[in-house]
């Protein structure tokens, strides 16, 4: 038997709140999930807000409170958190909502994520036992049970306003529960998809796109031993293109890392910036997808010196020229539909920077990372970073695992290469 963390790290649960009293304990079941290394997504509703504050999830996890089809990070924000969810899980799942689901509405952002997810759902009812007990609930209920959604409780005991009887929300550790038993069946995010349709399809979702990625930082020579270098480990890129393959892309990666490759990737190894541009350029054409993570070199020694420089010959300058802005030159060059991300480390969170170069390289999406973090960007295994589309902030997420990272850039891709 795998134990609560092992099913359920690197798992993303969408936590869905609904408007009831136990409101409150939603906060509790966001903890022992986070606990077991679930990456969970607090997803209120309207009237959940009435019970507890979106700053009270906020302050709890790294993910953005989502409220709204409207004003959320992601531009197609159903799609993206259906597509990215392991599992939707809904508590306290409110009378209304049990409608709502058993009758396809999709009017708010937790019922339309419902619809455009093929993740399971699992929901911890919690009513007054006089609404419990109605034949309309019960008709919903069994509808939902009927196209195979689980439920955990309601069990018997106080309910709000001094009353008792049946209908109080499960405990925060069963529904804790109830998830990981739902998902120990599901392949961890690691393992080959199942042929079952249900858990899946999900991470098919980039079936027959073809994806380009760069990783790692370059080396530029400045005599036969010596290079001018950055801090890049090649991880996050890496990263991407293994989350790319997984989700079903033919997958390039052209790396200056020398970190393995990851698997069902084409490799292709290159030094300096100009072989990346290159090796980027050759393939840029058949794209979908590009993702440029590679830190290339904005500089190169004019001249490589043919030995190695010797220190009597005293103090010596170093002349440099730009190298080829290789994001632009792709943004110049793109076919129609084809989606482009840069990566940009800037000292300090300063996006008004960002939004300007996110503008002058013509990309659709730059991923920011403050480097000046000491959880984030060069050598280190995680990172912090704001997504900016042209409309603004699509995303933002850490301190979290650059592989969780490398899922939230392909989910916020992924919703451009649809619309
Ligand atoms: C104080 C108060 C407590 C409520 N508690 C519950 C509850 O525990 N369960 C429920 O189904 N509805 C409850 N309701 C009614 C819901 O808030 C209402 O049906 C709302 O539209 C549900 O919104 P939702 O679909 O976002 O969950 C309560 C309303 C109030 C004013």
């Amino acid at each position: 038997m795998r134990s609560g963390a092992a099913v359920l790290t690197g798992r993303t649960v969408v936590l869905g709140v609904g408007g009831g009293i136990a409101a409150y304990k939603a906060v509790e079941v966001l903890r022992g999930l986070s606990k077991l290394g679930a990456e969970v997504v607090p997803l209120v509703t309207d009237a959940a807000t009435h019970f507890v504050g979106r700053a009270t999830f906020s302050a709890l996890c790294p993910e953005p409170v989502r409220a709204s089809l409207w004003d959320g990070p992601e531009p197609v924000p159903h799609t993206a958190l259906g597509r990215r969810a392991d599992l939707l899980l809904v508590a306290p799942c409110t009378a209304d909502l049990l409608a709502k689901l058993a009758h396809g509405h999709a009017d708010d952002l937790l019922t339309a994520t419902a619809l455009a997810t093929r993740a399971p759902l699992l929901l911890a009812p919690a009513m007054h036992s006089e609404m419990w007990e109605h034949p309309a609930v019960g008709a919903n209920v069994a509808t939902l049970k009927s196209r195979g959604t689980s439920l955990v409780g309601p069990g018997t005991g106080p309910l709000a306003a001094g009353d008792s009887g049946v209908g109080r929300m499960a405990e925060p550790d069963e529904i804790v529960d109830a998830a990981v038993s739902l998902l120990y069946d599901a392949p961890a995010p690691s393992e080959p998809p199942a042929p079952s349709g249900l858990v899946a399809a999900p991470s098919g979702a980039l079936a027959g796109m073809a994806v380009l990625v760069s990783a790692g930082g370059t080396r530029e020579p400045i005599d036969r031993v010596r290079f001018i270098g950055n801090r890049s480990s090649g991880r996050q890129g890496h990263a991407v293109a293994a989350e790319a393959a997984s989700r079903g892309a033919r997958v390039v990666l052209v790396t200056s890392s020398a970190l393995p490759a990851p698997d069902e990737v084409e490799v292709v190894k290159v030094e300096t910036a100009q072989e990346m541009a290159e090796e980027i350029g050759k393939r840029a054409g058949e794209a979908n997808l590009i993702v440029m993570a590679a830190a290339v070199a904005d500089f190169r020694p004019r001249a490589r010196l043919e030995h190695k420089m010797d220190r009597s010959r005293g103090p010596v300058g170093l002349e440099l020229e730009p190298t080829e802005d290789i994001l632009a030159s792709l943004s110049a060059a793109r076919r129609p539909g084809q989606v482009l991300v840069g990566f940009a480390a800037e000292v300090g969170s300063d996006l008004a920077r960002a939004a300007e170069k996110l503008e002058r390289k013509g990309a659709d999406l730059l991923v920011v990372n403050d480097v000046s973090e000491p959880d984030a960007g060069f050598d280190v295994p995680t990172n912090t970073v704001t997504i900016l589309s042209r409309r603004g902030v699509a995303a933002k997420v850490g301190p979290v695992s650059k592989e969780q990272v490398a899922r939230t850039v392909l989910d916020v891709s992924t919703s451009l290469l649809a619309t």
